[in-house]
């Protein structure tokens, strides 16, 4: 299968280097894909002799191909509750989250969102993202059975709570390794799933469930870790007083081993210069979540401050659904432009698809598989139409440059502006596919 059209990928760290350097576009280009895998990536010119007769080539003259978005916090049992009015996080979390989370006791209702939520996410042009289920874990069975029917690459886990939270969404530190364990048994490496431990943050979590937490990432190679970190005023100083012998917040989870090349802390909003020196020197990426931050009003994210290329810290980009208000990486990164302006920075549109593409891989340790359009790489790919609405197609003709565009689709664009999603090169989204615009590789096991 063959892709056409023009193309751009990320092939640098513009916040290490000029943006210009790092952007890779061709006005014409082909994107050859076998198994699933991306082969050969260039100009339409240069490629064109070297493929075989009679090969697929599916046209997207008036597009523009990307690879596919990653999210890198979002949690889909959420979706029921998002843009919920009124409170800051730990009474939003009370009235608004833990009710939600509590209907996934039911198997039923978690296959039924789960179902929702992959296809929301293809919608966006979102092709991986790092997943939060709830403390139940057959809502990690839902998950993981639908993303395999799209054959995408995920990464999830169930969430470990043993304090601080409703009784039916309690485990025990041990009742939660055994679960964790079984469920990583069950999908790690599995196709292209990946299991991801997940104490929900500190509050939640005993010492021991942490310690736990820390253990389990030891049992197989490869594990994730996910958990939120220094998110909102009211927050911090909760973990201060629930772990006084700790010297900060991040210092719980580093007490409890579970900072390294694989772990993702979500937020990171009120982090001092000694915790971005810990995270750089860990490894350990944070998820700007810039929706989110704004709209429960947690602050505002010192983007520049934590990649300073001195020490720097990855970063990649989270919707933090429920608490955020749109699984589209393109309003995410609408909102984390005025985040950055409102801190003295300005974001440009190289900086903001790397965050959303290639950043967010580096920020996993997928950057061997995912994020770019090159040889080698997973065929995850999204085609974007910067003329989606009325408004983008007018404001398109006076962009002078691919960058305008860019910024254009991060600025106006959002789920209407993602035309198809490729998932290890299959075709699995269509918005002009007449019916179901969504094709599942493998059918439903009834
Ligand atoms: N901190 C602990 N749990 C959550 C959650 O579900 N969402 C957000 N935004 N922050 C959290
Ligand atoms: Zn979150």
């Amino acid at each position: 299968m063959v892709l056409r059209g023009p193309a751009a990928t990320l092939a640098g760290n513009p916040f290490e280097q000029p943006s210009r350097g790092c952007l890779v576009t061709h006005d014409d280009a082909l994107v050859v894909i076998e198994d699933g895998i991306i082969t050969a990536f260039g100009p339409h010119a240069e490629l064109r002799d070297t493929l075989p007769g009679g090969v697929d080539i599916v046209h997207y003259p008036d597009h523009l191909l990307v690879p596919g978005f990653i999210d890198a916090h979002v949690h889909y049992p959420q979706m029921q509750m998002i843009g919920a009015f009124g409170a800051q996080l730990l009474e939003w979390l009370e009235t608004y989250t833990f009710p939600a989370e509590m209907s996934f006791a039911d198997a039923g209702h978690a296959q039924r969102v789960a179902q929702l939520f992959l296809r929301e996410l293809l919608r966006a042009g979102t092709t991986t993202a790092m997943v939060y289920c709830t403390v139940h874990p057959h809502s990690v069975d839902a998950f993981f059975t639908e993303a395999a029917r799209f054959d995408a690459r995920m990464i999830a886990g169930k969430v470990l709570m043993d304090r601080n939270a409703p009784l039916g969404l309690l485990d025990t530190a041990q009742r939660g390794y055994d679960e964790s364990l079984a469920l990583i048994d069950r999908w790690h490496g599995r196709g292209r799933a990946l299991y991801c431990v997940t104490p929900r943050f500190a509050p939640t979590s005993t010492e021991a469930q942490l310690d736990a937490a820390g253990a389990l990432l030891k049992t197989r190679d490869g594990l994730f870790l996910q958990t939120h970190l220094c998110e909102n005023p009211g927050e911090v100083e909760w973990v201060r007083e629930l772990f006084p012998a700790r010297s900060s917040y991040l210092d719980v989870y580093a007490h409890a081993g579970l900072m390294g090349p694989r772990s993702m802390f979500g937020h990171g909003v009120h982090l001092h210069e000694g915790d971005f020196c810990t995270c750089h020197q860990s490894g350990a990426a944070l998820a700007h979540c810039p929706t989110s931050n704004l709209f429960l009003g947690s602050g505002l994210f010192r983007l520049f401050e934590a990649v300073d290329p001195r020490r720097p810290v990855k970063v990649g980009l989270g919707t933090d659904v429920g608490g955020g208000t749109s699984l589209s990486q393109l309003q995410t990164l609408n909102e984390a432009y005025k985040v950055a302006a409102l801190t003295g920075h300005k974001l440009d549109a190289v900086q903001g698809f790397y965050l959303a593409t290639l950043g967010g891989a580096r920020a996993l340790g997928l950057e061997d598989r995912l994020g770019r359009l090159a040889p080698g790489m997973e065929a995850d790919i999204c085609v974007l139409d910067p003329k989606a609405t009325p408004l983008m197609a007018f404001r398109a003709g006076y962009c002078a440059s691919i960058e305008e565009m860019l910024f254009l689709l991060m600025t106006l664009g959002d789920d209407r502006a993602v035309r198809a999603t490729y998932v290890a090169g299959r075709c699995v989204y269509d918005r002009e596919r007449t019916g179901d615009p969504f094709v599942p590789v493998l059918p439903r096991e009834e």
